[in-house]
Formats: C-alpha cells, structure tokens, sequence
C-alpha cells in the first residue's frame, strides 16, 4: 500500500434518486412540500424544470432547499416546448409514467447520450395500462399522449430495474383499479418508500409492489440523505489510498442500494457504518472506511443488480487488489450514460491494467498502474472512478470529457481535495 492521503471527514451531496422523485411527488400532490438536501446536480435541475415549464410553482429558499407549490394530479399543464431532460435517464423514464395519465400531450427528449437510450421498457408496460407512449425505434424522442384511460394491471418485469417499477407506479397513481410490479430481484425502493410519506397506501411482499388507483398525494417534508452512489467513490478511495479512517457523514443506505459495502467487505476492506437518524423511511449512517490491502473477488449474482450503479469505481478497486476481480451478468452497464464495460476496460488497459472484457461483465487482475489518459467518454460515473484510481498511479492520470461530473456530483473536485485526492481541474 503506497502512502495514502486520504483521510478525515466530508459528507457527498444528496441522493439523486430521492431528489429527482421528491421533485415529482412534490408537483403532483396537494399543499406545499418542502425538500431539504435536495441534490443540485443537472439531472435533477432538469427534473425540477420539467415541472416549472408545466406550470408548478417551485421555490429555491436556499441551496438545497426547494418549496414545491403541488398543483395536484390534475393541475399539471401542458408545457410550451418538448422537456430537456439533459442527460438524465431517469427523469425521461419515471416522467413518461407519469405524464401518460394526464391530459395534455408531452415530447421528452435529451442530450446525445440520453436520445441513443432504450425506452421500449417503460413504453411496453405503459401501453399495456392503455396509455399511448411512442419512442422513435426504441429510443427518445419519448411522444407521450394525454387524454387516455389508464387500467391498472399486473406486471412482471423480466429485470429488475428501479425506473420502470417507478414508472408503472407512477401511472399507476392515476389508473383504475389496482396495479402490481413483480420483479425477479429486488431494485431501489425509493419510489415506494416516498409515496407512503405522501399518503399513498402501497401494498408490499418481498419484490411485489401494488396500489390502487386514482390516488391522491398529499404534501409532506422530505429530508434526502447523502448519495450512496456518491460516497462509494470515497469509499473507494478511502480503502486503497488512505492514510486514516475516512467519516463520511450523512449518507443513505437504504439496503437495495449498499450491494457495494458486501462486495469490498468480501475483497478484505474494513467498512463500518454508524446508523444516524434519518426522516422519511430512509435509513442513514456515517460511513467510516479503513484503508487496507483487498484481494479479488467473483462479484455473486444477487449482488449485481443493486451495485450496478457502483461498478465503475469497484473496477477501480479491483485494479489494485491482488488477484482477479470478475463480474458478469452486468450488461445493463453498456446502456448506460455510456457503454460503462467498454469505458471502463479501455481506460483500465491504458493505464496498464490487466483487463479482459466479457460480453456481460469484466475480468480485472489486479496490480500496478500506470499513468496515462482516459476517456471518461462523458459518463461521470467513468470520470470519477478513474479520479479515485489515478491516487494509487505511478505517474499522472489525464481524464478527458469530465462535464457531466456535475450530473450527479456537483462540487467532485472540492470534495475530493478536501478528503486528500490530489486533482487539478484543466481546460
Ligand atoms: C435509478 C435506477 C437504476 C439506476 C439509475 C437510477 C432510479 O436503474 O441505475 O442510475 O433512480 O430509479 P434501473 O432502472 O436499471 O434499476
């Protein structure tokens, strides 16, 4: 283990997928809710403007903080011109449930990398209820029609996937009857989790979720905890280039998100959490990660699903454990912002790191790394786990087309000086 730097206390900013459904379930029920660490990242500024451009009052009292004047599940209007939701895959996917059972038409579209994504898997289920949701060969533009009858029905999805379990349920909300979501594992749960705070009765069994529509929400207080997601790069970090215990304060662990903290314990790395209380059916903890050496490990299949966001940055951590790392049954990582697997394996070879490339996954063995230049190819996700990566490298790491960091994780570069990553921001 070289001298590592990092070390002390931070805390990430809030969770993307609460904030993004906070900003939704705020627009659509009745009263004034406010949110409190609501993540100011672009994904879910554009969340937070689709609704203003439908008529939803939405008010900034400080940073973080909004104050949702609900219109109601009927008070939505039409907006002027298509949504622009960036580069946000989830604001496009749970959006088209929810704006199929209103009575206006909608047009959703994206940056390059959001109009190359599939959105037949919300599209399908959502036709089934009746609601009429075209994509242009399976990609965005997303034409969503108004005016239509929803029926609520049972689904089975043949993956699971937390943005199309939303996404029904968001229609859902506004169909007859009763509508059902069976996955084969389970996904994030944040959706079902926030319509209870907002008064929705929801039927819950292991991986079957059901509610009965039409449904009113009422407006509530949501306080949105750190982004796992966020933290797992100083997780990381903190295990392969520390020099002391690093605290991260504040963060969500909602047990369908924190895959991750199983898969580096089983590499070897010391990673205690310490439960803090936290509001809203979130459970929240301070993080608190030792830096040790971590050995391979085969990544089991019922973590895969509910690490996938996490997988860019444990390939970072397998790139310098001492023997190999193989993860498969992760080919929802190439539809992602980018192809993650290819990303990935290309900046860890040019770096001089031991990759083979799988159809649905990567086998990394684990050694020295060089120094050199990767292509982040816009994915902050990519952007920031070569960051974490380049503090164990022998020379410098250059990161091309790092922009979309602010995705996701406004202020990356401060927070990882302040936990002793050594990065320079260029051009
Ligand atoms: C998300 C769900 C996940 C995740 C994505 C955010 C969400 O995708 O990868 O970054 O907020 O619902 P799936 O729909 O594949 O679960």
């Amino acid at each position: 283990m070289p001298d590592g730097r990092v070390a002390g206390e931070m805390r990430v900013p809030g969770d993307k997928s609460i904030s993004h459904r906070a900003a939704m379930l705020g627009s659509i029920a009745t009263g004034i809710s406010e949110i409190h660490g609501f993540l100011d990242g672009e994904d879910c500024l554009a969340t937070l403007a689709a609704f203003a451009a439908m008529g939803v009052r939405i008010e900034r009292p400080g940073p973080g903080d909004v104050r949702i004047h609900g219109a109601g599940m009927r008070g939505l209007e039409p907006a002027a011109a298509a949504l622009d939701l960036g580069n946000s895959g989830t604001s496009m996917r749970l959006l088209a449930g929810l704006l199929c059972g209103q009575r206006f038409d909608s047009v959703l579209i994206g940056d390059a990398s959001l109009m190359r994504r599939p959105m037949e898997r919300v599209a399908v289920p959502l036709r089934r209820m009746g609601a009429d949701v075209r994509t242009n060969e399976g990609r965005p533009p997303l034409t969503v029609a108004g005016g239509r009858t929803l029926r609520g029905c049972e689904h089975r999805l043949e993956l699971p996937s937390a943005q199309v379990k939303s996404a029904i349920l968001l229609a859902g909300l506004q169909a007859e009857g009763r509508t059902t979501v069976r996955e084969p594992r389970p996904s994030r749960d944040h959706t079902e989790i926030m319509l209870e705070a907002f008064g929705v009765a929801i039927a819950r069994e292991k991986q079957v979720v059901s509610l009965e529509g039409p449904a009113q929400l009422a407006a509530t207080r949501i306080d949105v905890p750190g982004d796992f997601s966020s933290a797992a790069f100083f997780i990381v970090a903190g295990l392969i280039a520390g020099r002391s215990p690093l605290l991260i304060r504040g963060v969500g662990v909602n047990p369908t998100r924190t895959a991750l903290l199983d898969v580096l314990r089983s590499m070897g790395g010391d990673i205690r959490l310490h439960p803090v209380a936290g509001r809203g059916g979130e459970p929240v903890a301070d993080i608190e990660v030792r830096p040790g050496a971590l050995r391979g490990v085969t990544v089991p299949a019922e973590s895969v699903p509910i690490a996938m966001d996490e997988f860019p940055c444990l390939f970072a951590a397998a790139a310098v454990a001492e023997g190999e790392t193989v993860v498969t049954g992760a080919g929802e990582l190439r539809v992602k912002e980018t192809d993650r697997l290819s990303a990935m394996s290309d900046g860890l070879v040019a770096l001089g790191v031991d990759v083979e490339p799988l159809p649905d996954g990567l086998r990394v063995r684990g050694g020295t790394v060089a120094g050199g230049i990767v292509d982040s190819r816009g994915d902050h996700r990519v952007a920031m786990s070569f960051a974490v990566l380049a503090a164990r490298a022998q020379s410098p790491v250059t990161i091309r087309d790092v922009r979309n960091v602010g995705t996701s994780f406004p202020g990356f570069a401060t927070a990882a000086r302040i936990a002793g990553l050594q990065l320079e921001e260029t051009g």
